[in-house]
């Protein structure tokens, strides 16, 4: 699943839009400023970028984006402290800092030929809107794919408007829910109202021809592993994208330790089966 970082000096990268997806999240889209670097940048869907932002530090984030050979890559990023900040008082022009891309990524290799299962929790459609967007332009090489999609609220739910398109498609099937909501959902797209595992515990998945990949905060972790458990997922077959504080980024300063493992270099993408006798890592 890993890939050499391109490079650990940070390339210049302008940002040519911003726009605000959620009360705290907005959508950078950012241009590398020397079109040989942007144009050879490609990475595998679940690695990370550094980003570093003048005067204010560096910080971990997963393209939202496919790979693309344009230059182009797009980060969602939510308001947490002094660099995303920083960031979103960035307005077009502005420019930052990339290095990478880092980590291990989704096996897409691996995963050809099977039925696909993206389940997505708040911020954790980030990296698996970037893989379900590579899975969907190599269509033919994938079985079924199904990306279920939970946040709190409807507020919260991340790129209504796509999510609006994904569910007309007739190539994939997306699932939505938010665990609450005040008023009758009457809005396209349709929308559950309840957990992520309720969801799922619902849904025809079959196991046997299928990877199930998550992503999402730790509670989620918790408790949708026992779910896909029991639909007969393997450990091999349940992929988790983790999160820890990371400073380096290159397995230098240990920050991002998972038990004997770093995240920044043997994940952020671990296989369950390697993630079940480490303490604390879920
Ligand atoms: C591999 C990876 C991919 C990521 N992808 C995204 C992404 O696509 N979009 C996005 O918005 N964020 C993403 N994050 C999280 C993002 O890196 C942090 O929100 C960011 O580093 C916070 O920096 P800050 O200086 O703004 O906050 P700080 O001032 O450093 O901290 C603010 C608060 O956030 C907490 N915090 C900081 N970093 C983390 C972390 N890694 N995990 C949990 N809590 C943290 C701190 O404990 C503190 O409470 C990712 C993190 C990793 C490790
Ligand atoms: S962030 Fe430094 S070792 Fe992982």
């Amino acid at each position: 699943m890993g890939k050499e970082p391109m490079t650990n000096i940070p390339a210049p990268a302008e940002i040519v839009e911003v726009r605000q997806v959620s009360g705290d999240t907005a959508l950078f889209r950012l241009r590398f400023w020397d079109e040989g670097t942007g144009h050879g940048f490609t990475f595998v869907p679940g690695q990370f970028v550094q980003v570093s932002v003048p005067a204010a530090g560096e910080a971990p984030f997963s393209p939202l984006s496919p790979p693309r050979s344009d230059g182009t890559l797009d980060l969602c990023v939510r308001k947490a402290g002094h660099v995303t900040s920083r960031l979103h008082k960035a307005r077009e022009g502005a420019m930052v800092g990339i290095r990478g891309p880092f980590g291990t990524g989704f096996p897409v290799a691996e995963m050809m030929g099977k039925d696909v299962l993206l389940l997505a929790g708040g911020l954790g459609i980030v990296p698996l809107h970037s893989l379900l967007w590579h899975l969907l332009e190599q269509r033919d090489a994938y079985a079924s794919i199904t990306l279920m999609y939970g946040a709190t609220e409807p507020s919260a739910l991340l790129l209504r408007e796509e999510m609006t398109a994904l569910a007309c498609r007739r190539d994939m099937r997306l699932m939505l829910t938010v665990d609450f909501s005040a008023e009758e959902w009457t809005a396209e797209p349709a929308c559950n109202i309840g957990l992520l595992p309720d969801l799922l515990r619902g849904s025809p998945i079959a196991a046997d021809n299928c990877y199930a990949i998550v992503c999402g905060p730790p509670a989620l972790y918790r408790c949708i592993i026992g779910e896909l458990q029991g639909l007969g997922f393997s450990d091999q077959r349940i992929l988790l994208s983790l999160e820890r504080r990371m400073k380096c980024g290159v397995g230098r300063c240990a920050h991002c330790a998972v038990g004997q493992m770093l995240c920044c270099i043997d994940g952020p993408v671990f296989r369950l089966s390697n993630l079940k006798d480490v303490e604390g890592a879920l």
